[in-house]
């Protein structure tokens, strides 16, 4: 595959969209970058790399992807430091994370080198894409499709492989209120919950949208079997802060392991806080809001960055946090790993690729 990667064949914009773009008004999700790589798989192996303009694609109404959500995708960010460079925060465990799920989807993984190079030349052509000011940066979207166009059921032997690229704000621009879901289950023992699969996010629209029509921005999922241990959000993971420490469920096959949450936690053990990974019942966390220990509460997602949560709802009852002061430490890390993300502070856990 190294041979492939020389072989990106490039065809530029002849125009660029970036002087269009209103950075005062910048919806998260909806802007494009001017360019998106794409590559096919057939013939069991990956072939045709390009760089193209961002734009539609054509496929038959018969492509399974649209049947039977063979699909996985990742997100993950760019920032541009001081000097200009363009930031890549933790791109190999993104690329890993979308083999995992590719694997549990049953579609071939794509060469981690060929993943990255081609990342590094779009983001190479898109540069100017990259916000430098406080609070934006740009989203990146590789996702994976099954492309045969074939109405029975099996793993397709036609795949692509896509990345385009946005640049954001923030996901949420104020404290989340949200609830604990014991109806509804968003991954099982055995599932697909670990993967980044696009089925499940389909699956969790419905209770999510019923939360938040009683008001609830998202909704943190509990075990699908006893509805007694806190799982994670639509969009992030949790983490709580009781009596000083740090506490997240662990990450297991109903769970995706976040990129920001093992970072959040990996910077907190080297500030000296303890933080604990185990299974948490939500009676724990209903008993530490009762006995006044818990502290804070908070989402960690690369688009969410870190979420600080204002009211879980549990039972027909309201715990309210109150809104993060200056001296918490979900503002705290916040800014850090924004700090970190842009190079301002130094790479000690060796996070940050280059452009
Ligand atoms: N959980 C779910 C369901 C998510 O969609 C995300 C976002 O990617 C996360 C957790 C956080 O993962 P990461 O920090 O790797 O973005
Ligand atoms: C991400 O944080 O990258 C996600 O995939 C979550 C999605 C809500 C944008």
């Amino acid at each position: 595959m190294v041979e492939e990667i020389a072989k990106i064949s490039i065809n530029k914009v002849s125009d660029s969209r970036l002087p269009n773009v209103d950075w005062d008004n910048l919806p998260f999700g909806k802007v494009f970058s001017d360019h998106m790589f794409t590559m096919d798989y057939f013939d069991g192996q990956w072939q045709n790399p390009e760089i193209v303009p961002y734009g539609d694609i054509s496929m038959s109404p018969a492509t399974s992807v649209l049947h039977y959500g063979q699909s996985c995708f990742e997100g993950m960010k760019a920032h541009k430091d001081n000097e200009g460079n363009v930031l890549l925060f933790r791109v190999n465990d993104n690329i890993k994370r979308l083999n995992i799920s590719a694997t549990r989807m049953c579609m071939p993984e794509v060469p981690e080198d060929v993943f990255l190079e081609a990342l590094k030349s779009l983001l190479n052509l898109d540069r100017g894409w990259v916000p430098s000011m406080d609070g934006y940066s740009l989203y990146i979207r590789p996702f994976l499709i099954a492309t045969d166009p074939y109405v029975g059921i099996r793993p397709s032997v036609t795949y692509k492989f896509m990345i385009f690229t946005c640049p954001v704000g923030a996901y949420y621009s104020s404290a989340v209120p949200v609830k604990i879901e014991t109806e509804y289950s968003r991954a099982v023992r055995g599932g697909t919950g670990y993967a980044k699969a696009a089925g499940n996010y389909a699956a969790a629209l419905y209770p999510a949208k019923l939360g938040q029509d009683q008001g609830f921005t998202q909704l943190i999922w509990t075990d699908a079997k006893e509805h007694k241990y806190i799982e994670e959000s639509g969009t992030m993971n949790i983490i709580f802060k009781i009596d000083g420490k740090l506490l997240s469920p662990m990450s297991g096959d109903t769970i995706l392991d976040g990129i920001t949450k093992r970072s959040v936690l990996d910077i907190a053990r080297s500030w000296g806080m303890q933080v604990e990974e185990r299974k948490i019942t939500v009676q724990e966390i209903i008993t530490a809001f009762e006995n006044g220990s818990m502290e804070e509460a908070f989402g960690a997602g690369t688009a969410a960055t870190i979420a600080p949560i204002n009211r879980i709802h549990f039972n027909g009852q309201d715990y309210l946090l109150p809104n993060a002061g200056e001296n918490d430490f979900s503002l705290k890390i916040l800014n850090h790993l924004n700090n970190y993300k842009k190079g301002v502070v130094a790479d000690e856990f060796g996070w940050i690729n280059s452009i």
